[in-house]
């Protein structure tokens, strides 16, 4: 009897220890890594934006890994992200060091004031320009913004609609040599009208004050616009494909496309650079959001989103961000398969296809993580008079570097 009582003390006192450490591992906030907690047994799916390569001035070697089938659902993506992230430089330590607390006692620090303004932009054509390509950039990026002006970033007619430019900058995070930059920023604006520029740091956690406040100058500024694309400097985009597909569509309703994320969830990986601590956002799931390469939205959507972003809180994931502001207008973001703002990947069964295939950009919208030379060169190649993707034979040709020494410097892409 005295023994099994003894057994029956020792049991619960067990117990009561096992319960005891269960809920310091839960209560613990700043649980070492290792830690078996669950939240960090992340499902695939969110590695897609562990591997989101939007920071600013950062771009990623993207197309050099993930040989994948074009069409690929999101967990094969994730196996994809997953690849990338190995080989992209990781963030550096300033973002990995990301001050919360700073950050949740600043969050209603929002208002910037606005440097340098195009408020003339969108007044040049009667009734409005059709479409506004407003591009995230930070001011160093100097070559970025001249190659996306060259090319599909052009202002002027496509298909006979008038297409108008913004880059979205913020200040300098490196303050040395501040006085060149804010030189360069007066005269990139002369000479191009093309810049805006807010007093606020340009650091990628700040990117969500860009949002907010391009939604907010769009509004006030170019409320005659029909539609907006909003993306990133390092994707190429075929206007022409936009364009075609925005004509089909009514400025008036609601219209919000892109490459959408569903069921994402936060990252409770201290070490991520989209670690996001349950303080900050306690929900599982994030809303459902487009991929920071490239979007289309409405005249009518602008409005509403300008409006409702308001009184979302700052959130220091721009894209997730205007995610719950879309939840907020009850709008529901559409995918399509046209925007490819993770990359290209290439099909698994054909490693040595060349992404330089014209043909293959043609029916595409949006494809991110490109290289200066790389957007200039598809940009030629897909305007180019002798390009004709009607042969199905020239399709499946990949391109390959000629073998002879003499052609290694003059390879042309268009045999
Ligand atoms: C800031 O800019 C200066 C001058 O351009 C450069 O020498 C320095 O390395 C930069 N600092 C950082 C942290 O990038
Ligand atoms: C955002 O910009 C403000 C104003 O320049 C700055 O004080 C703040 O530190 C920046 N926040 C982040 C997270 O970089």
């Amino acid at each position: 009897m005295r023994v099994r009582l003894k057994g029956d003390a020792i049991c619960t006192l067990l117990l009561v220890v096992a319960l005891c450490s269960l809920l310091y591992t839960q209560l613990e906030h700043f649980a070492p890594k290792g830690h078996k907690e669950p939240t960090q047994k992340q499902p695939s799916v969110t590695q897609r934006i562990l591997s989101d390569p939007r920071a600013p001035g950062r771009p990623t070697p993207a197309e050099a890994t993930a040989p994948r089938p074009q069409l690929i659902p999101t967990v094969r993506r994730a196996e994809a992200a997953n690849t990338r992230v190995q080989t992209t430089t990781p963030a550096p330590a300033a973002d990995s060091a990301f001050n919360f607390k700073r950050y949740l006692l600043n969050k209603d620090n929002r208002n910037f004031n606005l440097l340098i303004n195009q408020p003339k932009k969108c007044k040049r054509t009667p009734g409005g320009p059709f479409l506004l390509i407003a591009i995230k950039s930070v001011v160093e990026d100097f070559d970025r913004r001249e190659i996306v002006r060259k090319t599909w970033g052009r202002e002027g007619l496509v298909n006979g609609e008038q297409i108008q430019r913004v880059f979205l900058l913020g200040t300098p995070r490196n303050r040395t040599a501040l006085a060149t930059w804010e030189t360069l920023m007066h005269q990139e604006s002369q000479t191009y009208r093309d810049i805006l520029l807010w007093d606020f740091m340009d650091t990628f956690f700040n990117l969500t004050l860009k949002e907010i406040h391009f939604l907010n100058w769009a509004a006030e500024f170019c409320h005659n616009v029909k539609f907006i694309f909003k993306g990133d400097a390092d994707v190429f985009v075929n206007i022409e494909n936009i364009v075609d597909f925005l004509e089909r569509h009514n400025p008036a309703e609601d219209l919000f496309v892109g490459d959408i994320i569903y069921n994402a969830r936060p990252i409770r990986v201290r070490k991520s650079k989209y670690y996001i601590p349950e303080t900050m956002y306690g929900l599982s799931i994030y809303p459902a959001y487009a991929g920071g390469g490239g979007f289309l939205l409405s005249s009518c959507t602008m409005r509403k989103l300008s409006r409702a972003c308001r009184e979302v809180e700052l959130f220091p994931i721009d894209d997730v961000f205007l995610g719950m502001c879309l939840q907020r207008i009850n709008l529901k973001p559409i995918l399509h398969e046209g925007f490819k703002t993770f990359g290209i990947v290439k099909p698994s069964a054909a490693p040595h296809l060349q992404t330089f295939e014209p043909c293959f950009y043609k029916d595409l919208m949006v494809v991110h993580s490109l290289k200066v030379a790389e957007i200039w060169l598809m940009w030629n190649l897909l305007h180019s008079p002798r390009l004709s993707c009607t042969q199905k034979k020239q399709v499946k040709k990949p391109f390959q570097w000629k073998r002879k020494a003499q052609t290694a410097t003059q390879a042309s892409p268009l045999r």
